[in-house]
């Protein structure tokens, strides 16, 4: 049986959807931020927290757990940057009482959702694992941290880990049944179809003299059901024993600027966009795209899903959006 902790959030709930054909899955969420109908009713739902021994304690007991998935956490990067309190408690000091509990119950086997956060402002055009890490807000921070923690952990105690960084995650599942839904939403592609759909007045662009083709930022989108993709191979490599302390970007090696996005939303959609341009954001950096070659060649993975796929599922999700 596998653990999945966050499993009711966007990224978790569709990592749940797939894991659910192959194995036994008990989800924890204290639904702060996730939906309980997101959930796959295949799944077993434990509400309750991280940071809660005796709700670790209780799941530890009464399932055989092999492995844990560990979705949950704050990731607003503005908020962390006002309120580090709230992003240290629950992405740092919660995540160790699970490792503590796991450690006390002898369950090995952890993969862990890390972000390109980790990596600051990288000078490189494509950023690989090699590329140092540096941070610029509290939200990154308190994931490397985590990394560092799994590192000594592994070490000491015999833990085995993937930690996978995250590039932009995007899109919804196929069926349209389940998909984004963040509040407040900060991520682009949800924003530009929820004003497409009437639903907010503007899309703002946040800077529009980068040093990029068209002056916008360039970002790296994967799509949801890639990821859970990769999720699993990964579990399979703990599991088989072929990986013990591992690190792998995820992302789509492609990068699109904020302008091409919105041109492809537009085209998807048939309809036009009301865009204004704003000033650029502090600890924007102009290009973020993901180099996942080591994970291909280790695990083979490679994102299946292009930039209108991923445009094409999440319009179907938030047309009919469920929750
Ligand atoms: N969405 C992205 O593009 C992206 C990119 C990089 C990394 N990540 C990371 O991936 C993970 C999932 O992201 P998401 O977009 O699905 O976020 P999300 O907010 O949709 O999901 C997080 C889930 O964790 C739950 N949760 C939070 N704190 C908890 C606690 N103390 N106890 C129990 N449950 C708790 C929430 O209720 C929610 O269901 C996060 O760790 C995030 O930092 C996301």
């Amino acid at each position: 049986m596998i653990l999945v902790v966050g499993g009711a959030g966007y990224i978790g709930s569709h990592l749940v959807k797939e894991l659910v054909e192959k194995e036994e899955v008990v989800v924890l969420d204290n639904l702060s931020t996730g939906h309980r109908e997101s959930v796959d009713s295949r799944a077993i739902f434990v509400k309750g927290d991280l940071g809660n021994e005796e709700d670790l304690d209780m799941i530890f007991k009464s399932y055989p757990i092999k492995a844990v998935m560990h979705f949950a956490a704050n990731s607003l990067v503005g908020e962390s940057v006002t309120d580090p309190l709230k992003y240290y408690e629950n992405n740092v000091a919660a995540t160790l009482t699970l490792l503590k509990v796991m450690t006390k119950f002898k369950v090995k086997n952890f993969i862990f959702s890390s972000t390109a956060a980790a990596y600051g402002i990288p000078t490189v055009e494509m950023i690989d694992e090699t590329t140092p890490t540096a941070p610029i807000n509290p939200y990154g921070h308190s994931k490397l941290m985590v990394e560092q923690i799994l590192a000594d952990f592994s070490k000491a105690y015999g833990l085995h880990y993937v930690v996978l960084r995250y590039f932009n995650a995007a899109g919804a599942h196929e069926s349209g049944v389940i998909g984004e839904s963040h509040d407040p939403e900060t991520h682009l592609i949800p924003i530009i179809l929820q004003q497409l759909l009437g639903q907010r007045e503007k899309i703002s662009v946040f800077g529009s003299d980068y040093d990029t083709k068209d002056g916008t930022c360039i970002r790296d989108y994967i799509h949801v059901t890639d990821l859970a993709a990769a999720h699993i191979l990964a579990l399979e490599a703990l599991l088989e024993g072929k990986k013990t302390a591992e690190v792998y970007n995820l992302g789509n090696g492609l990068g699109f600027s904020v302008k091409e996005v919105i041109e492809t939303c537009e085209k998807v959609t048939g309809k036009q966009a009301n865009v204004e341009m704003a000033d650029r954001r502090a600890g924007d950096p102009a290009r973020l795209v993901a180099s996942s070659a080591k994970i291909d060649s280790e695990l083979g993975w490679k994102a299946q899903r292009n930039l209108e796929k991923i445009i094409v599922d999440a319009w179907n999700w938030h047309q009919n959006q469920r929750y």
